[in-house]
C-alpha cells in the first residue's frame, strides 16, 4: 500500500485475517478511522469484536495483514517497540476494566503516565481531573478490590486517556454503566477526537452509544459492513 495513504495519526488496517483454533475469525477486514474521526463496531457476542481490538493495540499478532498506528505499522516492529508504541500512542479501555487490584483507583490511572515518563505530581494531578470528570471522584478513597462495575470501568477509560493517546479503542466502555454514567463517559469519548484529534474505534452494543460515532460498522461472518445505530447493514 502505498504510506502517503494511511491515516495520518489514526489506525488503519489493511487485508486483516486472523484465524485462531480452526476458526477463522477475521476475514480482509479494511478499516480506517483517521485523525479526529469516530467509528463504532457492533456485532453478535463472539463474532471477533474484542479480537479485532487486540489486534489495533498490537496485542494479538494477524494471520495476514497489517495495522498502522499513526502511520506505523505495528504488526512487523519487534516486541519492544511495538510496547513502545502502544504506550505513546494507544489508550485501551479492556472489555473488563483489566485493574490492577495491588494499586490505588489513581494509581491505576497515572500508571501509563508514569510509564511514559511523566512527573508523578503531574500523572496524578491530571489522573484527578479525569476521574472528577468522569463522575468518580469519590473512588480516589477506595480500593481498587472495592469498586462496582461501573466505577472501575470509567476508572478504566480514565487510564486510557491519561496520555492523550492518538488511537483510543474502547471495548464496551459503557457496557456496566447506568443511563446517566453511560451519558457521561460517552460524552468524554466522543469529544476527543475533536479536541485532540485522536482517532476513536469504539466496540457497542449500545444504540444510543453507536449513534453518536461519525460512521458505524457492524461485524458478521468475520467482515465489517456498513450498518445504522442499531447494528443492522445498510
Ligand atoms: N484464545 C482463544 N482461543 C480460542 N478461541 C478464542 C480465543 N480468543 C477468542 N476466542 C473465540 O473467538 C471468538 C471471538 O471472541 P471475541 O472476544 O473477539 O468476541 P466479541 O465479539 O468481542 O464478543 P462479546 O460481544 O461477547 O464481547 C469467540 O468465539 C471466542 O470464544
Ligand atoms: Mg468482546
Amino acid at each position: 500500500m502505498d504510506p502517503s495513504e494511511s491515516a495520518l495519526g489514526g489506525v488503519e488496517t489493511s487485508d486483516l485475517h486472523y484465524g485462531i483454533a480452526n476458526r477463522t475469525l477475521l476475514k480482509s477486514v479494511d478499516l480506517s478511522v483517521g485523525a479526529g474521526r469516530s467509528v463504532a463496531i457492533t456485532g453478535p457476542s463472539g463474532c471477533g469484536k474484542s479480537t479485532l481490538l487486540g489486534l489495533l493495540a498490537g496485542l494479538l499478532k494477524p494471520t495476514r495483514g497489517t495495522v498502522r498506528i499513526a502511520g506505523e505499522d505495528i504488526t512487523s516492529l519487534a516486541p519492544g517497540r511495538r510496547a513502545a508504541l502502544r504506550l505513546r500512542s494507544i489508550g485501551m479501555i479492556y472489555q473488563f476494566g483489566e485493574l490492577l487490584p495491588e494499586l490505588s483507583p489513581l494509581e491505576n490511572t497515572a500508571l501509563p503516565a508514569l510509564l511514559a515518563g511523566v512527573a508523578r505530581e503531574e500523572a496524578y494531578a491530571r489522573g484527578t481531573d479525569l476521574l472528577e470528570g468522569l463522575g468518580v471522584k469519590n473512588v480516589l478513597g477506595t480500593d481498587t478490590g472495592a469498586l462496582s462495575g461501573g466505577e472501575r470501568q470509567r476508572v478504566a477509560v480514565a487510564r486510557a486517556l491519561i496520555g492523550q493517546p492518538q488511537v483510543v479503542l474502547a471495548d464496551e466502555p459503557t457496557g456496566a454503566l447506568d443511563g446517566k454514567a453511560s451519558t457521561a463517559v460517552a460524552d468524554l469519548l466522543f469529544s476527543l477526537p475533536a479536541r485532540y484529534g485522536c482517532a476513536l474505534v469504539v466496540v457497542t452494543h449500545n444504540p444510543q452509544v453507536a449513534a453518536r460515532a461519525d460512521q458505524v460498522l457492524t461485524m458478521a461472518d468475520g467482515r465489517l459492513a456498513p450498518a445504522d445505530s442499531a447494528g443492522v447493514p445498510r
